[in-house]
């Protein structure tokens, strides 16, 4: 689950499912280090974003190590989203603050879009917490964590125009060793009402695009076989050369990252309606590593509500950019984000958020009821006057749309014959794999001989659920 408020369909990994509270860990030798321990909670950019603090941790004398108990400094990397995903974090601190009673030596600190928002506040209200530091000042966490051996409690919540941690390479964590995050940018420069984010993670860039190509590279000659290019708004993503000679749009760096090698999949999370462009279709079109799946939430499906969100499209608009999609890569899957119960909300325009489901088509959503974060547009300018058990109902009716949905779109798919990318075992069992179709979709089937994580296979689909697919190899590639 995303959080408490959230409601996930579907199996798969993106900007916004994540194992909340993942404890992230790798293999090193770790005697003699301090250890660290590290929870992350919210969006893939977050996790993302552990794996660089542990990375600037390992080179600073820290050691990862799975328990708390044994930790000399516990970290937490926090989300904002919505107010429960605040809460869960408040509840961890609880726990770690009675491990900090007995263990005063103990160090914890607070990372993340939390920190940003809350700011100096966490330090005031949670007492026991050592340092609070932003998304863009984890370079200083050396350092805070020095002052803080001094007795000296640590922040460090400067957001940055020009971060994007290009050169530091992520310790990939707890990896299965076949799919990674890269994050291509940082920041948000859109001002959807409802939303947090461009006020915990600043001002939108974009990292260099041969550091991106470079990292991808490294990965695949890792035996990696699939990357997903992480932003809040990819189709925003533009790089320009120092010497200002080469300008980089999305669409190029998808080819770039496309021709790395054909048996390096692509994937890309999140697209926003209002910049997704048809270069961007095409060049998904064009190279069959490039996954034949879109994440573009709509939040919406009426005009007035989108407005209201500042989205910046309409719900003629959104239909139009789902028709290009399915006119240009007619295979392709479509997922959304779905926000229910916003400011004013009728039951009328929740009917047109119904109904954009059965229409695009999505095979899955990620829906929440509205929650309202202090500082922000809506917060500001708008009244949160959708009383709770209505938000809920709304939220049941577009749960319960989406799983008929995902389970129309996912029959569809039974006799058909996929090309997947296999990444393990199958939660059920043993004697299965588990891997995703390029729509992002998640099958589970029969293992054979000789195959490993890593493999691709062509799979034919025998049976389907609104979850997951079920079938069995027909060739190994
Ligand atoms: N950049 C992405 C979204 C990142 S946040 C995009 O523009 O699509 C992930 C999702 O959380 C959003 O798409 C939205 O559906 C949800 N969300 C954001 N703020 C919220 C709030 N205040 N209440 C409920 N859900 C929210
Ligand atoms: Fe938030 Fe909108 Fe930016 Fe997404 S595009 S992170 S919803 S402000
Ligand atoms: Fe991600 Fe949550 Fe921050 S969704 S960007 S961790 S507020």
């Amino acid at each position: 689950m995303y959080d408490e408020n959230a409601t996930l369909l579907g199996l798969k990994k993106d900007i916004n499912e994540a194992k909340q509270g993942e404890v992230l860990y790798f293999n090193t030798p770790t005697s003699g280090l301090r250890k660290f321990y590290i929870e992350s909670y919210g969006c893939a950019m977050n996790f993302s974003d552990s794996e660089i603090v542990a990375s600037i941790l390992a080179e600073h004398g820290y050691g990862p190590t799975r328990e708390m108990e044994s930790a000399d400094l516990i970290l937490v990397n926090t989300c904002s989203i919505r107010e429960k995903a605040e809460d869960t974090v408040r509840n961890r601190l609880r726990v770690f603050n009675s491990l900090k009673k007995k263990k005063p030596a103990l160090m914890i600190g607070v990372l993340g879009c939390m920190a940003e928002r809350l700011k100096s506040k966490l330090l005031e209200q949670e007492k026991l917490v050592d340092i609070v530091v932003g998304p863009d000042a984890y370079r200083d966490l050396p350092n805070l964590l020095a002052k803080a051996d001094d007795g000296e409690k640590g922040i460090n919540v400067l957001l940055s125009r020009e971060e994007t941690y290009a050169d530091i390479s992520p310790l990939r964590l707890d990896s299965n060793g076949v799919v990674a995050y890269i994050s291509i940018m940082r920041g948000c420069d859109n001002m959807c009402s409802f939303c947090v984010v461009p006020f915990t993670r600043g001002r939108e860039r974009s990292r260099d695009t041969y550091s991106i190509i470079a990292e991808a590279t490294d990965l695949y000659e890792r035996g990696f076989r699939e990357v997903t290019l992480l932003g809040q708004n990819v189709d925003s993503y533009k790089w320009t050369s120092p010497d200002g000679a080469e300008r980089v749009n999305f669409a190029q760096l998808l080819e770039k990252v496309a021709l790395i090698h054909p048996n390096l999949r692509v994937r890309f999370s999140t697209s926003h309606p209002k910049d997704i462009t048809d270069e961007v279709l095409y060049t998904i079109s064009k190279y069959e590593n490039i996954c034949n799946y879109i994440h573009l939430p709509v939040q919406s499906g009426n005009s007035r509500i989108l407005s209201l969100m500042n989205r910046t499209y309409d719900r003629d608009w959104y239909m139009q950019r789902v028709e290009s999609i399915y006119r240009i890569i007619p295979d392709c899957a479509i997922s959304s984000d779905i926000i229910t119960g916003f400011c004013s909300e009728t039951e009328d325009e929740h009917q047109d958020t119904l109904s954009m489901i059965i229409w695009a088509k999505y095979s899955m959503s990620y829906m929440f009821f509205y929650s309202e974060r202090p500082g922000t547009p809506a917060a500001k300018k708008l009244v949160d006057d959708i009383p709770e058990e209505i938000k809920k109902r709304r939220l049941q009716e577009i749960v319960d749309a989406q799983v008929h949905m995902s389970l129309d779109v996912n029959l569809l798919d039974v006799g058909k014959i996929f090309k997947v990318l296999i990444e393990g075992d199958s939660k059920r069992s043993e004697m299965e794999f588990k891997g995703r179709n390029g729509q992002n979709k998640m099958i589970n089937f029969p293992k054979k001989e000789n195959l490993k994580p890593g493999d691709y296979v062509m799979v034919r689909v025998t049976s389907a659920t609104s979850g997951s697919l079920k079938g069995e190899i027909t060739d190994i590639l």
